[in-house]
């Protein structure tokens, strides 16, 4: 099932039609409060009205010339300073094909320090997605050479693949800040683990390892996931060396396990939620629905008057 959604994805034609339909239109709702910024910063105002902290993103599709990158540019620059305006504890989290990876990585680069110091002097932070591992290694780089020149950015780094303990130890030095996710894309074997009881493992070990080796610098981490049960486990186990939860964020996607948003907050954990919006949303809810093809049920109750 979670091959076919994503293959459902990625496909053209799907891609083209089903986003029209007006039960997925319905059923996307449950994760996205709205296709523009106005209703991604509303969804907002009572959530960090509650204690939990606000990150944003546009969902964007492939772009077709360095011009789009300049528009996205344009985009999140307006995002910031409506963040800053509404006081909101906000962040921007910006995929690096959104500013020109496919066609200039110099471009990329210079798009995301822009990004970069105009959310720094607003007071926020400034975060870089993590997409197919086909960009892997291009956006590590991008993160070494963005960090050099502007220390408030965070990169997103995915449990799945096998090379993250490496990409890790190789971020350290430079004291990075890092996102950690499952992983949500279609990833092969032999660079990916692709047994649910791997991916945590790996995800346990990752953020526990990050956590001690970088326990006298200045690092950041934000365990981007919906798994509690696992966020508990790494928690228990870095308290017995004396790291408390305040070392640490949550990060949870806007709409997902919202009652555990609120319980995890209670409990003492800075809490985020993610809210994406934005028209091109397709191939990011079907990655949703892949992670929980119950979901699916949902979008299809939609159907139902
Ligand atoms: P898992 O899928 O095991 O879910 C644990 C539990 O959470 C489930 O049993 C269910 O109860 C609940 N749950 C999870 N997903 C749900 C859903 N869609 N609907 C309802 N319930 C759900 N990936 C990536 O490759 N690059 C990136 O840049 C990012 N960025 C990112 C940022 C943030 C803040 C988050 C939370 C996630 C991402 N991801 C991502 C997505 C990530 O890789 C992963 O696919 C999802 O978070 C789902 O995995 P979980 O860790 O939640 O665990």
């Amino acid at each position: 099932m979670r091959r076919v959604l994503l293959w459902a994805a990625r496909d053209r034609w799907l891609k083209e039609h089903l986003p029209r339909m007006r039960f997925m239109r319905r059923a996307v709702r449950r994760f996205m409060p709205g296709e523009t910024l106005d209703d991604a910063l509303s969804a907002g105002v009572p959530l960090e009205r509650l204690g939990i902290t606000t990150a944003y993103t546009r969902l964007g599709e492939s772009l077709e010339s360095p011009a789009e990158a300049e528009a996205v540019v344009a985009h999140y620059l307006e995002v910031i300073d409506r963040i800053q305006a509404s006081g909101m504890q906000g962040e921007i989290s910006v995929k690096p094909t959104q500013l020109g990876l496919d066609f200039d990585a110099e471009v990329c680069l210079a798009n995301a320090v822009t990004l970069a110091n105009h959310a720094a002097a607003a007071g926020q932070f400034f975060w870089i997605d993590m997409e197919g591992s086909a960009y892997t290694e291009s956006t590590i780089v991008l993160y070494e050479k963005l960090r050099a020149v502007a220390p408030q950015t965070g990169i997103c780094l995915q449990a799945y693949l096998r090379r993250s303990a490496a990409d890790i130890q190789r971020l350290l030095p430079l004291d990075p800040a890092i996102r950690l996710v499952k992983g949500a894309y279609d990833e092969p074997e032999a660079i990916a683990f692709r047994d649910r009881s791997g991916v945590s493992a790996s995800f346990a070990g990752l953020a526990i390892r990050f956590l001690l080796d970088g326990r006298d610098r200045p690092i950041k981490l934000s365990l981007g996931t919906h798994d509690v049960g696992l966020i508990e486990q790494i928690a228990d186990q870095v308290a017995q060396s004396g790291i408390d939860r305040d070392a640490y964020e949550i990060e949870m996607l806007y709409g997902i396990r919202e009652d555990q948003q609120k319980r995890l907050l209670k409990a003492g954990y800075q809490v985020r939620a993610l809210i994406s919006y934005g028209e091109a949303w397709y191939p990011w809810y079907m990655r949703r629905l892949a992670e929980r093809p119950a979901n699916i049920g949902f979008a299809l109750r939609q159907i139902l008057p």
